[in-house]
């Protein structure tokens, strides 16, 4: 697991990374938590998805994105990729960097489905690649062996999402959300992780789907808070006075881009957007 470790945190950026646009749900988050904070954003859009990529492929990508953020003032980094956070289980892809704080999305997500579970059974969705892993159920049952958890792969959702359909009474978004979503709700899962960052975008459909009696956890919501609870233990936080910074860099074109950045952080951010090359 990519773990959660707030070591002395220091001035600078929160850095924040994803295979591509998902991990804009954590900065919309970020935002709305911590509006003085200024935040770096690498999505590397030229190779996403890497959900259905081998482990070493992974590896491979996640040292030249922590790479990148290391020539930035990144005080902190969040690894906004359920695929990283989850395939990265066990690499130390921190070691040797100057990244001393860091967050995956999954212990964030699991510590506060476990909070909220009261009938024992957890549900996760994400994609194939951490499904495959194993990172919820072994991070679920490490702290609660009690629970019982039911996961499901969803790699249909990442271009439903990417492409707007998502929305309740959009039938492709209430077709796979169903067909998705079924065999968990017919366990009776009374709490839902959505372990993939771009699945917040379906909060709805699956609210609707579910019903009001299951908790939706967003990975991306939580560790937001998470960080949020961090910087301000240990009065990290920018003042109100700080006007943000925030800068979004994809690997593909910048113009690709914009369009999900307005539907994954849900409207017009003032923000700089540039392209880079990560090699
Ligand atoms: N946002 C990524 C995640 O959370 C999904 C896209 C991908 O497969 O790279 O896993």
């Amino acid at each position: 697991m990519i773990d959660t470790l707030y070591g002395s945190i220091s001035d600078g950026a929160i850095g924040v990374f994803d295979s591509g646009v998902g991990g804009l749900t954590c900065v919309k988050e970020l935002i709305r938590l911590m509006p003085n904070e200024d935040i770096i954003y690498l999505g590397d859009t030229a190779r996403v998805p890497y959900g259905t990529r081998s482990r070493a492929t992974i590896a491979r990508y996640a040292r030249q994105d922590i790479a990148f953020m290391e020539k930035h003032n990144v005080k902190l980094l969040l690894v906004a990729c359920g695929t990283v956070s989850s395939v990265m289980a066990s690499e130390p892809i921190f070691e040797g960097t100057n990244i001393t704080c860091y967050s995956g999305v999954i212990i964030p997500a699991a510590d506060a489905a476990c909070e909220a579970t009261r009938n024992k059974k957890i549900g996760v969705i994400a994609t194939p690649a951490t499904i495959r892993s194993g990172c919820y159920e072994y991070e679920i049952n490490r702290q609660r062996p009690d629970i019982s958890v039911y996961s499901k792969a969803c790699p249909l959702l990442v271009p439903l999402a990417e492409n707007g359909y998502t929305a309740p009474g959009c039938q492709p978004a209430e077709f796979f959300v169903r067909e998705y979503l079924s065999p968990l709700k017919e366990q009776g899962v009374d709490t839902l992780i959505m372990g993939c960052t771009h699945y917040p975008l379906f909060e709805d459909v699956m609210r609707e789907f579910m019903g009001e009696g299951v908790t939706l956890i967003s990975s991306s919501g939580v560790t937001a808070q998470q960080t949020y609870d961090a910087l301000k233990a240990q009065k990290a936080l920018k003042p109100a006075s700080h006007k943000a910074k925030i800068e979004l860099f994809c690997t593909d074109s910048v113009q690709l881009f914009k369009e999900n950045v307005t539907r994954f952080v849900g409207g017009d951010i003032d923000c700089e957007i540039s392209q880079c090359s990560l090699s």
